[in-house]
């Protein structure tokens, strides 16, 4: 493990072990950045009240265990261990982690089942941009998962079941079949149930069939079935060309919608029932987990099924709860939906202790998603107030970058790819690059700047390290160093890069990918001035000065494209 803070903490720790007994061997040290030294490590500070001594006493003691150190250790203020690293070790570790393939990333022990339910839109209605953040989001710590060598179960939860399914059963029938997929395949959700909306209103015979046919879809009647499939095939062809163009790793196989749960419903009741989790009041099934009340102080049901007998979203997901616990194996399941269903996720997760279906050992996680607004701080939607179809909107994001990269004097197939990586990469950094569970505004000038922490910025980045390595006419994989610091700034830049694998775990074990975008934006920006201070290829350059660099070089590269990699935003080779 090559991270020197994770390094240092174990540093620490055996000095702690040492200097105060084995009882204080798994304290926090405590080790931040800092601006006084490489790092700081504060926990001579809380550890000074429990051992009834002064801050600096103990900071002393520390110091004096902490002999053998590759680097210099020094008590300063009340108390804080300043830690500077000595130049050798940096150079040496960054050398190692050079030579790993996995760039000294460890995988996790032991490897963890995480099941990830995320993207989710909904059948009846066009993709919107709620749905583009929990697509972007899942699908980076899917990537973050894997990489890390858990086993990832993706479930893409369709809303693909309900009564609204007669109504546009009914409509499909009205418009005939050709009419309907094409309209469905071509993103115009919305507009079908709008139109299939409208005539249920309006239109008693078209709202007695649609009613007769919720039955007919309930009782799995063939015909209906088939016309659900119609309907289901060609929503999700649409939802695949998405996918495809996001460059998302969703495939057939991790759709398992809310109709796959539909056998479970009547069993998922009993067995609440039964088990005396759940309680019939005022005719509805419910479940009233402990520590959850309205407004009126009462305690707050979740209806596990209606008082007409009807099944309803909470159903399925307490089909889903078991389901991913018991068939799944999940350790972690991971929910990546917006921020505005954290109470029915909450509710959910406790009824699923309740009933024993969630075992402690298990973790289940909302992973909350803010809301997307507009320049004027809304929701974000069109001029006409309609919610933007997500394909326009990738396009115009590809047409802005295809426009900001026209000067640069590429063949057509090159800027077409280009363009294609900048546009759809900028559109899903800034979902990535804030925390997940705050709004933000979608604004292209903002995410397509090539400056500032969004993704041609990142983009140019790594391009530029690849022309470096094209004009010196070196092959980055035989830049092998040795690695030796003498500016300040390849030093810098070493360090930085030596941060890599903890912050993989980081943003792993939090469900945070903008830490990882932090933290590439932060390599980017030592590298910029690694780069302005440290010249590589130019003439005068001592043979192994450049072999250094070239191998610092390389191993930036490494560290932006698999970052970039594990947030599924593309790395064109040049820019
Ligand atoms: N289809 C839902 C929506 O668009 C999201 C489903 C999320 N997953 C779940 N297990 N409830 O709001």
């Amino acid at each position: 493990m090559t991270d020197p803070q994770i390094v240092l903490t174990e540093r620490v720790q055996q000095a702690l072990a040492r200097a105060f007994g084995s009882e204080h061997a798994d304290a926090d040290p405590l080790i931040r950045p800092s601006q006084f030294a490489d790092f700081q490590a504060n926990v001579a500070m809380s550890l000074a009240k429990r051992l009834g001594r002064s801050p600096r006493e103990v900071a002393e003691a520390i110091r004096a265990e902490l002999s053998e150190f590759p680097g210099t250790v020094e008590v300063s203020g009340p108390g804080f261990l300043n830690i500077t690293l000595d130049d050798s070790w940096i150079a040496a570790e960054a050398g190692e982690m050079l030579a790993d393939p996995r760039l000294g990333v460890t995988t996790s022990t032991p490897a963890q089942t995480v099941v990830i339910d995320y993207s989710a839109p909904n059948a009846a209605k066009e993709m919107h941009v709620g749905h583009l953040r929990t697509t972007i989001v899942g699908d980076s710590l899917v990537r973050l998962h894997e990489h890390l060598g858990n086993t990832v179960i993706r479930q893409n939860h369709l809303g693909d079941w309900g009564t609204p399914f007669g109504m546009l059963i009914e409509h499909l029938l009205d418009i005939g079949e050709e009419a309907a997929v094409a309209q469905l395949e071509a993103g115009m959700g919305t507009e079908y149930y709008q139109a299939a909306r409208a005539k249920f209103e309006q239109d008693e015979g078209f709202k007695t069939r649609a009613r007769v046919r919720v039955s007919t879809l309930q009782s799995g009647d063939p015909a209906t079935m088939r016309l659900w499939h119609l309907f289901m095939d060609a929503t999700v062809r649409y939802f695949n060309k998405i996918y495809a163009l996001l460059g998302v790793t969703l495939t057939d196989a991790d759709i398992a919608g809310e109709s796959m749960y539909n056998p479970m419903l009547q069993k998922t009741c009993d067995d609440l029932e039964s088990s005396g989790a759940a309680e019939i009041s005022e005719g509805a099934l419910c479940v009233f987990p402990p520590g959850f009340t309205g407004s009126d102080d009462k305690p707050l049901p979740l209806i596990i099924r209606k008082s007409d007998g009807g099944y309803g979203y909470a159903t399925t997901d307490m089909a889903a709860i078991r389901y991913r616990v018991h068939d799944l194996k999940a350790d972690r399941i991971l929910y990546v939906v917006g921020s505005d269903q954290a109470l029915h996720f909450r509710m959910v997760f406790a009824a699923a202790r309740m009933a024993g279906w969630l075992p402690d050992a298990v973790s289940a996680e909302h992973i909350q998603i803010g809301m997307m607004l507009g320049k004027d701080g809304r929701r974000f939607k069109t001029r006409s107030g309609e919610s933007v179809k997500l394909n326009d909107l990738l396009q115009e994001a590809v047409d802005r970058a295809t426009a900001a990269i026209a000067e640069r004097g590429y063949d057509e197939a090159t800027q077409k790819e280009i363009a294609h990586a900048v546009g759809t990469g900028a559109v899903k950094y800034a979902d990535l690059s804030v925390s997940h569970d705050s709004e933000y505004v979608f604004d292209f000038d903002r995410m397509l700047a090539f400056t500032g922490n969004t993704a041609p910025y990142l983009q140019y980045a790594q391009a530029r390290i690849r022309s470096i390595f094209r004009r010196g006419e070196v092959d980055p994989a035989t830049a092998t160093g040795p690695i030796a610091l003498g500016q300040p700034a390849e030093r810098a830049l070493a360090l930085q890069l030596l941060g890599f694998g903890a912050v993989l775990e980081q943003a792993t074990a939090l469900s945070e990918p903008h830490r990882l975008c932090a933290y590439l934006y932060a390599t980017a920006s030592a590298f910029t001035d690694f780069f302005e201070q440290c010249p590589v290829l130019k003439d005068g350059v001592e043979p192994a000065t450049r072999d250094s660099r070239l191998a610092l070089c390389a191993l930036t590269l490494r560290v932006m494209e698999t970052g970039l990699g594990l947030l599924g935003v593309p790395v064109p080779e040049r820019m």
